[in-house]
């Protein structure tokens, strides 16, 4: 019988459900060393945390997240609560001695996710941010074209965050459902939310940003606050764009809104290098367009590969080759990898470290903004992210 790795979870919002199913599934599509098991969920609410934990079949709940910390049978504290909440909890976790998984982005700013990281190096923990685009099955393969030189020399990398459901101004900020409004809770808008996902990606597949000049806007200055009942300023960014140059001397657009009426989460790369091309697009996500420039003229063209067959990545745990997979299955992936890595005492990718340089960025894009100047990123590791 496999060793039991007891899992106590906070926060049963969305991504509560996301790791849950993630767990849940993971042990049933891959041979796993540990057998993860859903010990506790813990909520502020009793009521919802039992609603939950009955319909995830969760062993247990828990009101207080130190308690959670400070039992003896959790193996391992995952965080998917709002960004406020993530360096309490997380340096509680560490200095407990326990592995310790971490919704994005890491901390609200990179002052905070620097004490987080410190506090995990010191206690030898393992930790992994839940970076969970890396783990499509097309986005993988994307990492191991560029990793295989196919692109030859890179030029561009482009990529794009687009919604569009924060552009009413009757919309209140703050409170349960929209925490990510209101800045103390959130730490910053856009950037922080969404662009963390693309810098994260970006890194991965195209190695470190040296430098960032950014804009940002606030479109809607003041919302009426759920908590206080009052209207007042908005200090999130709506909307964030940026120019980078990656230290492989390639040069990058990115940009982030909730304004572009009409997108839901298009979360859209393309990376153009001498030789060939790479495009994909959340929307689409088990596609990966191709465009390779050695074909023979006549037939050249951009190829789009239904990343489903045994032979792309992660996919021979699934269905038959054609059959897809969807959004919640990188959950799944990341799960399955952090188990893994646990069970075999190795790093799993993003560690705490390498989320660190994400937030390194996010943070030099809003001082840009702020001073509207290029800003150098500061590099903990100063190498690429692994
Ligand atoms: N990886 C991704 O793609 C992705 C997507 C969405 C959100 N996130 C991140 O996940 C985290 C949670 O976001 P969400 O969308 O699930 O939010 P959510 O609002 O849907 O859920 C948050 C949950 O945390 C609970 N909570 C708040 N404070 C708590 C506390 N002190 N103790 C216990 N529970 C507490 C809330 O009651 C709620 O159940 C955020 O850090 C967010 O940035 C990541």
């Amino acid at each position: 019988m496999k060793k039991k790795l007891n899992i106590g979870v906070v926060g049963c919002g969305f991504m509560g459900r996301t790791h849950s199913n993630a767990f849940l599934q993971a042990p049933r599509f891959f041979d796993l060393p540990l057998e993860p098991v859903l010990a506790r969920i813990c909520s502020r609410n009793r009521e919802r945390a039992e609603k939950f934990a009955a319909n995830w079949g969760y062993q247990g709940i828990e009101t207080d997240w130190r308690k959670l910390v400070e039992s003896r049978d959790i193996d391992v504290i995952d965080i998917a609560s709002p960004n406020d909440t993530h360096a309490e909890i997380a340096i509680a976790a560490a200095k407990a001695g326990k592995p310790v998984l971490c919704e994005k982005p890491l901390g609200r700013n990179a002052g905070e996710s620097e004490s987080i990281v410190k506090a995990a190096e010191e206690a030898g923990v393992p930790t992994m941010v839940w970076y969970n685009y890396r783990r499509v099955p097309a986005v993988t393969m994307a990492k191991q074209i560029v990793d295989e030189g196919k692109l030859g020399r890179i030029f561009h990398y482009r990529t794009v965050f687009l919604q569009d459901w924060t552009i009413s101004a009757d919309l209140p900020q703050g409170g349960d459902a929209l925490w990510r409004l209101d800045v103390n809770v959130a730490g910053s808008g856009v950037t922080g939310d969404l662009l963390a996902h693309n810098i994260d990606t970006a890194m991965w597949l195209n190695g470190p940003i040296d430098e960032v000049v950014a804009m940002t806007e606030t479109f809607i200055k003041t919302r009426k606050h759920n908590l206080t009942g009052k209207q007042e300023p908005v200090g999130i960014d709506d909307a964030s764009a940026f120019l980078a140059r990656f230290r492989n001397g390639s040069l990058a657009t990115f940009e982030a809104t909730r304004y572009a009426r009409g997108h839901k989460a298009l979360y859209t790369l393309e990376i153009n290098g001498e030789r060939a091309s790479i495009a994909w697009d959340l929307h689409d996500l088990h596609r990966l367009e191709y465009f390779d420039h050695r074909d023979e003229g006549r037939l050249r063209g951009w190829r789009s590969i239904h990343v489903t067959d045994s032979d792309h990545p992660y996919m021979n745990h699934w269905w038959v080759p054609g059959l897809q997979i969807g959004y919640e299955h990188t959950f799944v992936h990341q799960a399955a990898d952090f188990i893994s890595a646990l069970g075999e005492n190795r790093k799993a990718s993003p560690d705490f470290a390498e989320a660190l340089n994400t937030d390194y960025v996010t943070s030099a894009v809003l001082e840009s903004a702020k001073s509207r100047s290029w800003v150098k990123v500061k590099a903990r590791t100063g190498t690429a992210s692994a």
